[in-house]
């Protein structure tokens, strides 16, 4: 039986349901039926077995192949991490930054994508903001921006605040052009819009679980394309970022020869496993279906949204720059006490900047658009 958005199947999926229009996934996803069964299990395991509840090396393998499918990556690209912070980081003071470099950015970009490359400054580096028109990022303004000292363009698919979607597609053909790395904070997009590292040109990108993925706190992932893998600098490692990790009495070991160096040390297994369970249960709705299914939910938000005269702070644009964001200014209170509102009204969103930012997934259903609509001033 196939999962399609919306049904009941799916919601049966999600307890949160029961209780709530949860309209946050840009801040933190609920947890699902087979996510939380996963994680238990694996803890009852531990709790029974101790270490022979450590996955195998297969199951280890198989998971690096599930969250390359998500990205069209190789699962010899694929790191696990704690969050998306940690990936970007990995880039920010990976990479051999000379005095006189700068990097591209945009600025509507949310904190964790600004204070990784703050931490190069010292180095000399420069940080470009490229300002937005109006919420909208111009592929030609961003262009504009870069010089022959560019080494990095670093932006989020989906902008945090404005529920923009970046021209990845534009941008990473730029970047390759140039010879720019070009690194993607991929948290407010990855679980529902498609992602293809291949078709964007995308170097290295790096993503935390508990948002659209559907995850648990404490497991992300991070993409480093296998060609820039010694571009990123070799003190940053571990001794799980060797190529034989089991051997504990060989000091002189070569790195991995793949994104798993990148690991360092131990992982948290529970959020790995409930992660992996998340992004099965993604790939087998299928992103693609789930796209077009939030794509047609947040569209008809908006429109509701203008006909009952509240003013939009998400561009209202082409479908390919909208996503799972909307963000809309209350009028007659501040966007606290509207969430608070809505909140008893038990209809789940965030107050951001000047704004109400709602986030629907693949299993909130019009009727959950219609309580937020019905709840508001
Ligand atoms: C664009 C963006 N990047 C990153 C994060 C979170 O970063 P991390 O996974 O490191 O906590 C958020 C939200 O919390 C975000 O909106």
């Amino acid at each position: 039986m196939t999962l399609a958005p919306g049904s009941p199947a799916v919601r049966a999926l999600f307890p949160v349901t029961e209780q709530y229009a949860y309209l946050n996934h840009a801040a933190v996803a609920p947890l699902n039926r087979r996510t939380a069964d996963a994680m238990r299990r694996w803890v009852a395991d531990w709790e029974a077995h101790g270490t022979r509840a450590y996955p195998p090396a297969e199951t280890v393998q198989a998971y690096r192949q599930r969250a390359a499918a998500l990205f069209n990556a190789q699962p010899d690209e694929i790191a696990f991490t704690r969050n998306t912070t940690e990936g970007l980081l990995l880039v920010a003071r990976g990479l051999d930054w000379r005095p006189g470099d700068n990097i591209v950015t945009v600025e509507t970009e949310f904190t964790a994508n600004v204070y990784p490359w703050k931490n190069v400054e010292a180095e000399g580096v420069t940080i470009r903001r490229v300002p937005s028109r109006r919420g909208r990022i111009v592929v030609e303004d961003v262009v504009a921006a870069m010089d022959h000292r560019t080494r990095v363009l670093a932006v989020s698919f989906v902008e945090f605040y404005t529920g923009y979607r970046n021209d990845l597609v534009r941008l990473g053909a730029a970047c390759r052009q140039r010879g720019v790395c070009f690194c993607v904070d991929a948290i407010q997009g990855a679980g529902v819009l498609p992602i293809d590292v291949e078709a964007m040109h995308i170097d290295f990108l790096a993503t935390g679980g508990p948002k659209w993925l559907l995850g648990p706190m404490g497991a992300g992932l991070f993409y480093c394309r296998r060609d820039n893998l010694n571009a990123l600098d070799p003190r940053l490692y571990g001794w799980l970022s060797t190529a034989d990790p089991d051997d504990y009495f060989d000091y002189e070991q070569p790195l991995s020869p793949t994104a798993s160096r990148f690991e360092w040390g131990t992982l948290s297994w529970p959020s790995l496993v409930g992660l992996m369970e998340s992004i099965a249960l993604l790939l087998e709705v299928g992103v693609e279906r789930i796209a077009d299914y939030v794509l047609d939910l947040t569209g008809e938000l908006m429109a509701a949204l203008q006909a009952k005269g509240y003013e939009l702070i998400t561009p209202a644009g082409r479908r390919e720059e909208r996503s799972g964001i909307v963000t809309f200014r209350p009028s007659s209170a501040s966007p606290e006490e509207v969430a608070s509102r809505l909140e008893a009204a038990g209809v789940v969103v965030s107050p951001r900047g000047k704004g109400i930012r709602v986030a629907p997934h693949f299993y909130n259903t019009w009727e959950d658009i219609d309580r937020l609509l019905e709840a508001l001033p």
